[in-house]
């Protein structure tokens, strides 16, 4: 029985929740499971305790009473039609996400987003600290919360807050352009652990602290002698920094990639297509960072060169609707119809497409079959925290087939590198990373794919929360711990 005065030991605060609302015609809510990593990742971990998850339900609304699933307590955060304008739409997605993606497009600072930021923040740390148990462990996600940990410090001393960044942390010649970087820094140095994708994430955050704080720090710890509010304190917090980068189910993936039907169905898709002898695949939210147009302008190129001809090599690029009211993402639509119109036009013939191009959400079944209905899979982007489509690529070539062409600049590179390694920026050397990926034999395409699995499947989602959770769990936090 769900009682609102409930307390957790296991508190998971993201944006969003591992289910969507969806109100159906006649005004009935049903809330549908979101395919996410976090979701496996953290299912693994809530099973044995008593836990919570906070998150944002994706719509306007207002809060919904919390319920509980498969054992967990999900705890619905309402946001305002405003708020999601503000927090989500704009501070989150069009100041914080260019702005730690290297400024591909330009961030746009406005102070009512940064209110909004700010009071969403403040909701969920109240929530938290009404859910917590005493001494829980707190597990906050993300750049839409990066004001959480100090303000639930400041509520609740007793807790232990962890955050991880599913995003890069840009260098601080870049995070120092925001206007409120002094209270995003302090923001986090509320938490008793850290976590980024990749050292370079850790180390630019440090250096932020340095330059802008004036913080020490010995190896990973950072010696923080502000309180949370930005006075000046007498006694040092000391927050640790580490790499802890996220990884996928690789036995689910795997198992499903090998069941009958996917298999059925990769066979079909191969068909549909009409049996090419190459197909290349993309498959991305549709974001500018995810390097699309650049992938599309090499695949272009390679076209006009002469180099591939349709029907033999076709490309199937899957881009998923994503953040569609935001007006950069708006563009990148035009733009990416724009360019596989005209390359159709010039370069596909009757029975001969050279680009198929599909703006929907798949479900992971046809995710498996299309991963092995793919002769070379295009990770291109021009930064990205991790990338998990490498990877649940990787996972479902079981029969160690297909070959990866993967960006340097994908926190999944650090990992990968028995991939294609590319850069994006440089559409020479793109093309010939795809052709060289094309033409490579079978016996050396497997030795990388097995090179690649082994990483993967050692390295998956589970030992990624373990991973994190144990650190988490000897972070040295207030003085004299750890
Ligand atoms: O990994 C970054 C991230 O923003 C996640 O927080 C989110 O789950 C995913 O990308 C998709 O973004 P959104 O929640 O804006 O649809």
């Amino acid at each position: 029985m769900v009682s609102p005065h409930d307390r957790f030991d296991f508190v998971v605060a993201a944006n969003r929740l591992p289910v969507d609302r969806e109100v159906d015609d006649d005004g009935v809510t049903h809330w549908q499971t979101s395919p996410g990593g976090l979701v496996t990742a953290m299912d693994a971990v809530m099973q044995d305790r008593t836990a919570c998850w906070l998150g944002w339900a994706g719509d306007p609304g207002e809060d919904v009473a919390p319920f509980d699933r498969n054992g967990v307590r999900l705890h619905p955060i309402g946001l305002s039609t405003e708020d999601v304008r503000g927090h989500y739409e704009g501070f989150s997605n069009e100041t914080l996400w260019p702005l730690y993606h290297d400024v591909i497009v330009p961030p746009r600072f406005r102070r009512s987003w940064w209110a909004s930021y700010q009071r969403v923040n403040t909701r969920f740390a109240q929530a938290i600290s009404e859910v917590a148990n005493t001494g829980a462990t707190v597990w906050v996600h993300d750049y839409q919360l990066q004001l959480v940990p100090a303000m639930l410090r400041s509520l609740r001393p007793d807790l232990r807050i962890g955050w991880f960044n599913h995003i890069p942390f840009p260098p601080v010649e870049l995070f120092g352009q925001l206007p409120w970087r002094h209270s995003v820094l302090r923001g986090l140095l509320g938490a008793d652990f850290l976590g980024f994708q990749r050292t370079n994430d850790a180390a630019n955050f440090t250096r932020a602290c340095h330059q802008l704080l004036g913080t020490s720090s010995t190896g990973d710890v950072i010696s923080w002698r502000g309180a949370d509010d930005g006075r000046i304190g007498a006694e040092p917090r000391r927050v640790r920094t580490a790499s802890v980068p996220i990884s996928i189910d690789f036995t689910a993936m795997e198992e499903l990639a090998r069941t009958p039907a996917v298999r059925r169905r990769s066979r079909e898709i191969r068909a549909s297509l009409g049996n090419p002898r190459t197909v290349l695949l993309g498959i991305d939210r549709l974001d500018y960072t995810k390097g699309i147009r650049h992938r599309l302008r090499a695949i272009s190129e390679l076209f006009a060169d002469g180099d591939i001809a349709a029907p033999e090599v076709t490309l199937l690029q899957i881009a998923t609707p994503s953040r569609e009211r935001v007006s950069a993402y708006q563009d990148l639509r035009s733009q990416v119809d724009g360019q596989v119109g005209r390359i159709n036009g010039d370069h596909s013939g009757i029975g001969a497409t050279a680009v198929h191009y599909l703006h929907h959400a798949y479900p992971k079944e046809e995710m498996a079959a299309l991963f092995q209905a793919a002769d070379v899979l295009l990770v291109t982007p021009l930064r990205d925290g991790m990338n998990l489509v490498a990877k649940e690529y990787v996972a479902s070539r079981w029969d160690g087939r297909g070959a990866l062409v993967l960006s340097e600049f994908t926190g999944a590179a650090q990992e990968l590198n028995s991939a294609f390694l590319c850069n994006p920026h440089d559409i020479a050397g793109l093309k010939g990373t795809i052709l060289t990926a094309m033409r490579e034999d079978p016996a050396s395409l497997r030795k990388r794919m097995l090179a690649m699995r082994r990483r993967v499947r050692s390295h998956d989602v589970h030992a990624w929360a373990q991973r994190y959770l144990t650190a988490l769990e000897a972070a040295p936090g207030k003085p004299g711990r750890g």
